[in-house]
């Protein structure tokens, strides 16, 4: 599957950017919520996001790249969000944060930085439904891919079926033509691209050749 990041999207021009994407085979609009403390940039938040709801014909999966995402859950949720993923490192309770976001009818994501080993997800990963693995450090779309993220996805994998657990991988950050097939065949489920998409010269072609990769 392929979650579009509409973070290298043209603001400026963003009913167009949804309509470019809710006409192409794309699965999901991916939104990276950022809050200048998680990390060092700061994105949109609540208005843009309804806007996108307002018009989106896809699922939303939103990143929180924020401090204290517990705070936010049931608004997110009111603003037609449908994957909520958290960082790792971003939660104390970590497991009653993924109850939380389940018990309002999302689907728990968890974020895990490219610092972050995804061994330490084995006692939540019941309660997780998926896991989004940060291929460059979380902050801004453009940057290249950290190869050693391909072997966390394999890792992460054998987890999952050790477990006998059901969590999708979703793989975030440099994603493009040359590496999707590999992520694909190293086990993600899901494929976000930003730049990939928005500065091709077609990108609902793109699209589409990012999501056959498999
Ligand atoms: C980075 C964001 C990513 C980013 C991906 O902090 O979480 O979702 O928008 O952008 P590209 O595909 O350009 O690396
Ligand atoms: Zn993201």
């Amino acid at each position: 599957m392929l979650s579009v990041s509409l973070l290298a999207a043209d603001f400026g021009r963003l009913n167009e950017e949804i309509e470019m994407v809710n006409s192409s085979v794309a699965d999901w609009f991916h939104l990276d919520i950022m809050d200048g403390h998680f990390v060092p940039n700061i994105s949109y938040g609540f208005p843009v996001v309804e806007i996108i709801a307002a018009k989106a014909k896809k699922p939303l999966d939103a990143h929180l790249m924020i401090e204290k995402p517990e705070k936010y859950i049931d608004a997110f949720h009111t603003a037609g969000v449908h994957y909520l993923s958290v960082h790792y490192e971003a939660c104390t309770h970590l497991h009653r944060t993924l109850q939380h976001i389940r018990a309002t009818g999302m689907k728990a994501g968890v974020a895990i930085n490219p610092h972050t080993p995804v061994c330490l997800l084995r006692e939540v990963i019941h309660e997780t439904d998926f896991v989004l693995i940060m291929s460059v450090n979380p902050g801004f779309g453009g940057q290249a891919f950290i190869s050693r993220s391909l072997q966390k996805i394999k890792e992460l994998k054998e987890i999952i079926r050790r477990e006998k657990a059901a969590t999708l991988i979703e793989v975030d950050g440099g994603v493009n033509l040359q590496n999707a097939a590999q992520l694909y065949a190293a086990g993600a489920d899901i494929l976000v691209a930003g730049n990939a998409v928005f500065a091709a010269p077609n990108p609902q072609e793109t699209i589409i050749e990012l999501r056959i990769r498999n």
